[in-house]
């Protein structure tokens, strides 16, 4: 359908289109985003297929208020505070996820907090209110290219891809929402963005640690801040060892008394990345000691699911 003015009549529709599970451009005071209804995993799958992410970064999920945010997350007293002072605005807030939360662990890559933010355009508001579903957004570009900050950006990028592209003019910051994480015991700075660190800093009365975008599951001597399962992870296993539990994909699995589970038998991989980190948690809350994960391959959504085994199979840190 690609680029569609935002007026109310496509607001409703691109709104309907997120309800039906449909992938929908929009814009933001910061940058547009690609949205996906954050409680629809296989929407939020096609999110990473269609940015070409090598990776499953954690994805924000937008919000129209502190309420409806609340719903999802945690808030403490600092929380609370910067939602306060910056919300409608370019503040991101990583908290803990409530447990009855809908939104499905794609949204966070198998991590217990989430990322929330209400923006402020007015765009972005019709459409939050209208689609009545949390909406899981990264920026609408195709993975390492450069954040779009105008509709002929997005269809640059990503072409008739989504259902809709609602145009709503130049993004007037350009800048990424500032990434606050607050779900630890000490303040960090995740990203840098559109609020600066000093305005954070003086509202919370005290200084944010530093922390690297994307950082967490890239470096294992951080794996204790990305979910990382307990047990040792084997990459490329053709066969299951007594005491492991099998991460299977595909129709030829090994023989095996200990727990399976099937990220496909039909050989899916957006089906595998759906049931990806809640496969990885469960077979970890069995206590084996090892999970034998089988090969997963590379093409499509297989390139970030690999990405995050190895990641979870690289020697511990600690
Ligand atoms: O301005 C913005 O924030 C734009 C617009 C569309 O809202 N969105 C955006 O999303 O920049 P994205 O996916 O490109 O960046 C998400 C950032 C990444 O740095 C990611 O690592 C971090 O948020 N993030 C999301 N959830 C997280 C979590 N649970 N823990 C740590 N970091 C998280
Ligand atoms: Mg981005």
């Amino acid at each position: 359908m690609g680029i569609e003015p935002a007026t109310h009549s496509t607001i409703l529709r691109a709104a309907e289109a997120l309800r039906d599970g449909k992938l929908v451009a929009f814009p933001t005071e910061t940058v547009y985003g690609l949205g996906a209804d954050a409680t629809n995993a296989d929407a939020v799958a096609r999110v990473f297929e269609m940015k070409g992410r090598p990776r499953f970064n954690p994805l924000i999920v937008h919000l129209p208020d502190l309420d409806a945010a609340k719903a999802h997350a945690a808030f403490n007293a600092a929380a609370e505070k910067l939602a306060v002072a910056f919300w409608p605005g370019p503040l991101t807030l990583v908290l803990p996820k409530h447990k009855d939360s809908a939104i499905c662990d794609l949204v966070s890559a198998g991590l217990e907090t989430i990322a929330v933010r209400v923006p402020k355009h007015a765009v972005a508001q019709e459409l939050m209110r209208e689609a009545a579903c949390p909406i899981a957004a990264p920026s609408a570009n195709k993975a390492g290219h450069i954040s779009p900050t105008t509709a002929e950006h997005v269809e640059n990028d990503l072409g008739d891809g989504p259902e809709i592209i609602l145009d709503g003019g130049f993004s007037s910051l350009g800048l990424e929402s500032t990434v606050v994480d607050l779900s630890g015991e000490e303040p960090l700075l995740l990203r840098p963005g559109a609020i600066s660190r000093e305005k954070i800093e003086n509202l919370l009365g005290a200084g944010l640690g530093q922390a690297t975008e994307n950082d967490a599951p890239a470096s294992p001597g951080q794996l204790n801040s990305h979910y990382a399962p307990h047990a040792k992870v084997r990459l490329e296993a053709n066969s299951v060892e007594p005491g492991e539990a099998l991460l299977a994909f595909g129709d030829e699995v090994p023989q095996t008394e200990g727990p399976v589970i099937n990220l496909s038998p039909d050989g899916n991989l957006r089906e595998a990345a759906i049931h990806f980190f809640a496969a990885l948690r469960e077979l970890d809350a069995s206590g084996c000691k090892t999970i034998a994960v089988m090969h997963i391959p590379n093409a499509g959504l297989g390139e970030a699911i690999n990405d995050r085994l190895r990641r979870a199979a690289a020697p511990r840190g600690e």
